[in-house]
């Protein structure tokens, strides 16, 4: 499974990179909000930013709801690096989008899939990513890594190639479980990340390998 950090932060992106583990990146329009980026030159020049951070894909949200600028705009975001690949977000505008892209051999992720109806549009669509929000959908009482496991099925069923991108993934053990489930990767901030490291136990253990060498080179 591949791990992918789901900020705009240039500071996270690098830190997450650091530790050897990152495989790209995933934004939203949100989260470019959030490190006050905003503007087309601005935006651009960000994502060209990143992208010069990290090898892997990095996910460029469209902000456009209608076919034509949906793919105009994607066409520019696609123009600014080799490993970027479109957002768009599961509306109808945005299913005929995707096939067009795929048409146009410009990559895509299909954002805010909170069904597996959407996931099957979205993969005969041609989308390469699928991004299902579990966390949102925890967040109103439905389990939202059931979803990960149904479009893992249907799509080995079906034989679709659309990768499963966990997206709203809020803990270590959303990670863990949506690696069960089948997920090709995931994505979250860092914290989720750093938590699948820590164990008490390790701790402990780690505590007292330390000390019984200490006693022992002390004589
Ligand atoms: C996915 O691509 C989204 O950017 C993200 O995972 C949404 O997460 P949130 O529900 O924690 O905002």
């Amino acid at each position: 499974m591949r791990f992918f950090i789901d900020t705009a932060s240039l500071d996270q992106i690098k830190e997450a990179k650091d530790l050897g583990i990152l495989d790209g990146v995933t934004t939203n329009p949100s989260l470019m909000a959030k490190e006050g980026i905003s503007g087309e030159a601005n935006v651009a020049n960000h994502y060209q930013a990143i992208c010069e951070i990290v090898d892997g894909d990095v996910s460029a949200e469209v902000i456009s709801t209608d076919f034509e600028s949906i793919i105009e705009e994607g066409q520019k975001l696609a123009a600014l690096a080799p490993n970027i690949v479109v957002k768009v977000p599961m509306i109808r505008d945005g299913v005929k989008a995707l096939a067009r892209f795929a048409e146009m051999g410009i990559r895509t992720n299909c954002t805010l899939i909170f069904s597996a109806g959407q996931g099957l549009l979205a993969a005969k669509a041609g989308a390469t990513y699928v991004s299902p929000f579990v966390g949102r959908i925890d967040d109103i009482n439905w389990n939202g890594m059931d979803l990960i496991s149904d479009l893992a099925e249907i799509y080995a069923v079906q034989g679709f190639e659309t990768e499963i991108l966990a997206a709203s993934i809020r803990s270590a053990l959303h990670i863990v479980e949506a690696a069960k489930a089948g997920a090709d990767i995931v994505t979250c901030p860092l914290k989720p990340i750093l938590g699948l490291l820590k164990h008490p136990l390790t701790d402990i253990g780690l505590e007292k390998f330390l000390a019984d060498h200490r006693n022992v080179a002390g004589g």
